[in-house]
Parts: C-alpha cells; structure tokens; sequence
C-alpha cells in the first residue's frame, strides 16, 4: 500500500487499520477520548531514488514513516524501539503537550535520546487541537528520512466547520541526499563550510519525474470530477520553504498547523518546514481533457546554495473510458520567481483565525513580559591549525540575541526537574540584543556569534508574552521559520525592515490573528507573536531550517510550574532515557 490511497473520514480509522504496521489498538476510554496505541521500530532500510541504492532510518521500515490518527481528546502512547546505531528521539510536531513535556522529544532538552537497543514509551493526551501536524526525529538530520504524518480529527459527532470532503489526502514534502545526511551535516560542522545541498524534493517520498532516473518514482493524485479533496499538506523538508501548485487548480486554505483558519482562496501555497496547511480542492466536473503537474520548488533569499530543483506529482481525473486521457496535454503552473518575498509576504498576510463562539482566538490583549529575539546567521572563529570553509575562512554560525545555543550533554528538562541546573544550563538568556544594531542594514564588521554555557529565558507559570522575532541581514538577509513547542502562538504582526517600537504595535491584529507552531521571520523583516505560558516545562524555540537549527539558532524557555496541583509539570516516566 501506498502514500496514493484515498480515504474518507468515516473509514479513516479502519483503513488505517488495514493497511499499516502501526496499528491504532483502541484500548481504555479516558475523558471522552480513547488511548491509541503505536509501536515505532527504528531499523535501516535500503531504499532507491534517482536510480541509487542506499541505506536509510526508517519506521516500520516505511517512507515516508506511518501515519499516526487520532481524535481530539485522544491519548497516543508509542513505544518507540530503537534498533540502529544512531542514537535517536521522536518529536510530536504541534501537540501542545499540557504538563507531559517528557513527550516532546526533542534530544538534551526534554530527553537524552533513545539508544541502540533502547526503547521509550511517548504517552500524551491531544487537549484542543485539531487538524493537520506531523512527528519527526529530533536528533542532529535523522528527520531527513524520519517524519510521518499526526493527523487528528474532530471529536467523534463533530464535523469540520467547512464543506465535508469527499476524500483526504496527505501531501508530505521531504528533501532528499543521495549521500548519508548525518555525513552531509558533520563535514559541514566539521569545515565550517555550508553543507551540500539535497539532490531532489519529494512529495510523499517520491521525487517525480523531473529528475533523472525517477519518472516511475512518482506520485499520482487519482481524482473524480466535481468532488471536493481535503489536501493535508506537510513541509518536512530540512532546509528548504517550498512554493506549491497544481496546474489549472486552486485551493481554499481551511487549517493552519492544527488551528482552523478563515477559508481564503489561493492558487499559490507556500509552505515551510515545520509548517502544516490543510486545503480544499474541488475537482473540475466534467473531467477536462488533459492530465495536471503539481510542483512545488523552493522559496530562497540567503547568500548560501541551495536545492534549485521541482518536485512533481501528477492530477489525473478518473476517466470512464480509459483510452480518452492517451493524448490528453500533461498541463504544468508556473511558480512564483525563486526569490518571490512579495507573493510569501501577501500569502502569509491572508491567514486570519476561525474566530467563533466554537473556536475563538484566546489572544492575550494584555502582555506581562515583553521580548526582542534577533535571528540569523553569524560565524565562529577558525580554530588553529584548521582551515575552514565559512565566510572568508570562518565557521559559519547561526544564533538568537548573538548566542549560539549550546546544546548540553543531559537533557534540561531533566536537570531542571531534579533541581540540578549547575553546570548544565544558566538563566541569563538576554530579553533583548546585548548590542543593538541596525539589523537589517549593513551588517557589523564583526560577526562572531557568543557560545559557552547554554542559556535559558526563565518565566513564572501563566506569563502572557510577547515575543518580536527579528531577522539580521548578517551574512544574508532570510527567512527563517521559527517554532516554538509546548505552544501555538498568535502571530499579531509582521513587516519589514526593523521592528518600530513605536510605530507598529499599534497595527498590531488582537482580534483575529492567526494560530500556528510555525511562522517564517520575513527576509529582512520581524514578526511579532503571543502567547500565555500556561504550559510548565522546558520548551524549546528554534529555526526548522535544520541547518541553522545545527549552527544554533535556537533557545529554549523554562515556564515555572504554577500555585495549584493542575498546573505543575508531572514527573518523569520511569523508562526516560539516560544519556
Ligand atoms: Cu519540528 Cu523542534 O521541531
């Protein structure tokens, strides 16, 4: 079986059943939701795209991996098995993780990862989100082949608040290496050089026939005419945001990373890692002569290389005489220009929250604590007796307020718990640059980044912040998708150029901004977003380009527990690995 079969939401669940090794086994009812059981194996499995065999992370020896389904008010518990040498971790991308922060997954900050050998068991409840997310490894490039889709559907008795589709349909992105990428990223890190870039896109695994040696490695979109399709689209590519379209098509945007939106019409998406987008397709009725490319190919601004490459896949309307399609044109969109900030900048502005009774925007209209988090590149000094690779014989570097995350040797959350923060973490993660600077213009003469002892921002229980996220335009000005776990986010504003203190707050959208995990920093420009940390625990908040999320562009929140017993972080699961 496939990632081409279709399904309704009615059968969903029974066609998972039937159709893949991990198999939801419904066990206990618990507050109205039901306890899903998975089991993730972690084994290498050779696999072959553009005409090389090579040997790749798996689970349940699929690629990409299995798709976990729930409903709202679920609990998932997977018992992930490690049986490779790599040492390895599972994020469940989006989920908001109340109070079981030990779930997370991401390696050294919730968790010391799963070694050969090993296993973990995930166990959370899906509290108030509903729609489209994805899990992923979260250890050093393994999501390069490590992801699957997290699907979760309304409460059983409760619909979608758009037209019921026809079918649903996951779209997964991913990025794939014809070498190993754990080796692409260590010589990077190693050289200080920027590492090699992927040799195609895939959409559902599968690069397409735009590469060579991949025309049978493609996926088709069977579809019927004058029905509607629900497209669950996922980016989890490494490195690279990704601008897709359908040929003679347009889509409805309904969801955002498991927040329903404002439906909006498009016929452009873009889409970065990190990101989930659910959509509309409502088919031509009568089926057109003619066969239809999708193709998504990147969005880039940066200085660096990258992937300038299509992923393709096919829409094929079901014909009843099949012989009709034989000459029928293969039609194929054009995507926006490479570097295309204006048509990002426009799509990003039309995502506006439901906004209901049902679903409302729970925005916080006042702020307890304000932040200014520059992002962007930067570079470490060569060490003697080594050439390196970066920016005039530098290492390339990449940081948050000028610090370069330094990823411990033992997980924070661990050590925070225990009370055993010494020697492992300090809280003296600065609020605002140490050295403003005019961000966006001409970049400072010295660009080294700070390392040394990994910094945390420190919050009491149920703080309301603010967060303005501001790219620099050192070494290149770029968008950059910063996520943030434990939360979804309200994203008030964004623009360009510097942040104005003065000026932009009072544009600032309260009454219906859009929810999301994921939101891209605008090249050269800011964002500025919301939240209440009413989540205790140690979050983490980075870049999901994996690149600069290596080089440390990222940070990591401790929210205090709070006064009462229901707003504490639980304790540890007795099987929490050891580093
Ligand atoms: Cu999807 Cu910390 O990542």
């Amino acid at each position: 079986m496939g990632f081409s079969g279709f399904f309704s939401a009615a059968v969903m669940l029974v066609f998972f059943a039937g159709c893949f090794m991990a198999v939801p086994e419904v066990v206990a009812a618990n507050h109205g939701g039901v306890t899903r059981h998975y089991k993730f194996s972690i084994r290498m499995k050779n696999i072959t795209r553009l005409c090389r065999t090579k040997s790749i992370v798996a689970v349940n020896g699929k690629f990409p991996g299995p798709r976990v389904v729930a409903r709202e008010g679920d609990r998932l518990v997977v018992k992930v098995v490690n049986h490779v040498s790599n040492n390895i971790t599972i994020h469940w991308h989006g989920i908001k993780q109340l109070r079981s922060g030990w779930a997370d997954g991401p390696a050294y900050i919730t968790q010391c990862p799963i070694q050969r050998g090993q296993s973990y068991v995930y166990n959370f409840t899906i509290t108030g989100q509903r729609g489209t997310l994805f899990w992923h490894a979260h250890f050093s490039w393994l999501r390069a082949t490590v992801y699957g889709p997290l699907i979760i559907l309304p409460r059983r008795n409760e619909s979608y608040p758009f037209v019921k589709p026809y079918k649903e349909v996951p779209i997964l992105f991913g990025e794939w290496f014809n070498s190993d990428p754990e080796a692409v990223i260590n010589q990077s890190l190693q050289t200080g050089g920027g590492p090699n870039v992927s040799d195609a896109y895939t959409l559902n695994g599968l690069p397409g026939p735009l590469y060579n040696c991949s025309a049978k490695d493609t996926f088709k979109l069977k579809v019927k005419p004058g029905k509607t399709y629900l497209l669950r689209l996922i980016n989890a590519a490494l490195n690279d945001e990704l601008f897709f379209r359908i040929a003679n098509h347009s889509f409805t945007v309904v969801e955002a990373d498991a927040s329903y939106v404002k439906p909006f019409e498009t016929d452009t998406l873009v889409i970065a890692p990190g990101q989930t987008t659910n959509v509309l397709l409502k088919t031509k009725s009568p089926a057109p002569h003619a066969t239809f490319f999708m193709l998504a190919a990147p969005y880039f601004t940066g200085m660096g290389t990258f992937d300038n490459t299509t992923v393709a896949g096919i829409l094929e309307y079901e014909n009843p005489s099949s012989s009709s399609l034989k000459n029928a044109p293969l039609l194929k969109p054009v995507l926006p220009a490479t570097n295309a900030t204006n048509v990002v900048a426009n799509f990003s502005n039309k995502f506006r929250s439901l906004a209901t009774t049902k679903f409302p925007a729970n925005v916080p209209q006042k702020v307890d604590k304000k932040f200014f988090f520059t992002v962007g590149l930067g570079t470490n000094p060569c060490p003697k007796n080594q050439t390196c690779q970066g920016p005039n014989g530098t290492k390339f570097a990449a940081s948050m307020n000028n610090i370069s995350f330094a990823l411990p040797s033992t997980a924070l959350l661990q050590s925070y718990f225990f009370s055993k923060s010494n020697g492992v973490f300090t809280t003296d993660f600065p609020d605002f640059p140490l050295h403003p600077f005019n961000y966006t213009g001409n970049p400072p003469n010295n660009t080294h980044v700070i390392n040394g002892t990994t910094k945390v921002e420190v919050i009491p229980f149920n703080t309301s912040v603010e967060v303005v996220l501001q790219d620099t335009s050192i070494l290149g000005a770029e968008s950059h998708p910063l996520h943030l776990h434990g939360y979804n986010f309200y994203v008030i504003g964004q623009g360009f150029g510097n942040f104005d203190p003065k000026n932009d707050p009072p544009k600032f959208n309260l009454v219906d901004p859009v929810e999301r995990n994921t939101i891209g920093v605008p090249s050269g420009g800011w964002v500025a977003i919301r939240f209440q940390a009413d989540n205790p625990g140690v979050w983490l908040m980075h870049c999901h380009f994996d690149v600069h999320l290596s080089w440390g562009l990222r940070m990591a929140w401790i929210v205090l527990d709070g006064k009462l017993p229901n707003q504490k972080l639980l304790p540890p699961p007795s099987d929490l690995p050891k580093c």
